[in-house]
């Protein structure tokens, strides 16, 4: 039996989650699998309500008996200084040392690759985001805040240990998956201290790696790169803020936002929880019009099936899903005309009886 901790958080985040546990009951019901489905009450609703962020007793139990969270989105107008989803995510990401945040980028039809020319066949890699240091480590402050000496820090923090771990894993799946090519990232040119030393580990981890064409580009000319010819690109490997910002980039190459997935993971503890979550955020204009695309979350639940061992459910899963959307059945941001809950419903309809 494998526990599955289940956030909607805030926005939309509930509504595609919703649609994520549907499928996720499916194959309960219809294919076996085993599943506890633990609903949480986590988010700006409820931090609004009582205050609470992320309980102790909660990060404990997912910790201890969770092989994967299920997380919508977080992020609300009304929390402007984001702590729920400070201490809900990156109590997370950080707290479990999820250090590998996979991002696969994948274009599921034709249609969905906004590039003149090019075609689902070119946009086809996964981004290795470093997830537990950089910019977001929250080492900084304020000093003389609101005056017109005011000065604002966030340091950037780049240790080792933590490049090392996530450069060596984009190698070592860049081996296991064949893929030929890995690219890592930095701005090593302006910020010659913290990317050195990416410059440095990079250029020993990938000795380990001789097969793997291993090419570096910084990160300016990465996104120029990926806009002009997004099919030379295997495995990348980047910092956390780099990674968030090229994601968001690689999602408007497969297809928006709507169809963007990922998982949080620590490579050397399999066993760890992982953290699957949509790429997009609580799109807030979208919230109860039932447009919100489901597929980024339903891309989620077949990167779950994948990595707690249930290959067949994952590709199942996924062949659907392209299906639906080849077949133009999907939200408006898709150009199609189906609700939340409709694209849901096209998705099953291709599941095999059982
Ligand atoms: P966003 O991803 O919420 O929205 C960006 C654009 O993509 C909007 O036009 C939105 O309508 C569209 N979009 C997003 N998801 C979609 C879906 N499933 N279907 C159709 N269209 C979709 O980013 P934002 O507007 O910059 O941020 C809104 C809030 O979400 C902020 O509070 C931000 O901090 C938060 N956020 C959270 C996460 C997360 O929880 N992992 C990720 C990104 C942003
Ligand atoms: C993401 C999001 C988060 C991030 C925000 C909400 C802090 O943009 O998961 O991509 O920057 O990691
Ligand atoms: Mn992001």
């Amino acid at each position: 039996m494998k526990k599955i901790a289940i956030i909607g958080g805030d926005g939309i985040g509930p509504e595609v989650i919703a649609e994520g546990v549907r499928v996720l009951a499916w194959f309960r019901a219809r294919r076996g699998i085993e599943l506890d489905l633990w609903h949480l009450d986590l988010g700006a609703e409820r931090f609004l309500r009582d205050g609470t962020t992320f309980p102790d007793d909660v990060k404990r139990a997912i910790s201890d008996e969770c092989a994967a969270v299920l997380l919508g989105a977080l992020g609300d107008a009304r929390v402007p200084g984001f702590e729920h989803a400070r201490d809900i995510l990156f109590g997370m990401r950080f707290g479990f040392d999820l250090y590998a945040n996979v991002r696969p980028i994948r274009a599921l039809a034709d249609s969905l690759v906004p590039l003149r020319g090019r075609s689902a066949k070119d946009v086809d890699f996964v981004v290795f985001r470093e997830n537990t240091e950089g910019i977001y480590a929250g080492i900084g402050g304020q000093l003389r805040r609101g005056t017109p000496d005011e000065i604002a820090i966030n340091e950037d923090i780049n240790t080792r240990k933590g490049v090392e771990r996530i450069v060596r894993a984009a190698f070592a799946y860049a081996r296991q998956n064949g893929r030929q090519r890995v690219h890592m990232s930095d701005k090593s040119n302006a910020m010659r201290a913290a990317h050195e030393l990416w410059q440095r580990v990079f250029a020993e981890v990938r000795c380990e790696y001789p097969e793997i064409d291993a090419q570096h580009l910084y990160i300016d000319a990465l996104c120029y790169e990926l806009v002009r010819d997004p099919s030379q690109f295997d495995v990348i490997v980047t910092n956390n803020l780099f990674g968030d910002i090229v994601t968001d980039l690689g999602a408007a190459l497969q297809g928006g936002l709507g169809v963007a997935a990922s998982v949080s993971l620590n490579p050397e503890h399999p066993e760890r929880v992982k953290l699957f979550e949509p790429v997009h955020g609580s799109a807030p204009k979208l919230v109860g019009l039932g447009q919100a695309n489901p597929v980024a979350t339903l891309l989620c639940v077949a990167l779950l099936f994948e990595e707690l061992g249930f290959r067949e459910a994952a590709v199942e899963l996924e062949t659907a899903i392209a299906a639906a959307v080849v077949a133009g059945e999907t939200t408006p941001d898709l150009a199609g005309s189906l609700s939340t809950r409709g694209v849901t419903d096209a998705v099953i309809a291709r599941f095999a009886p059982g």
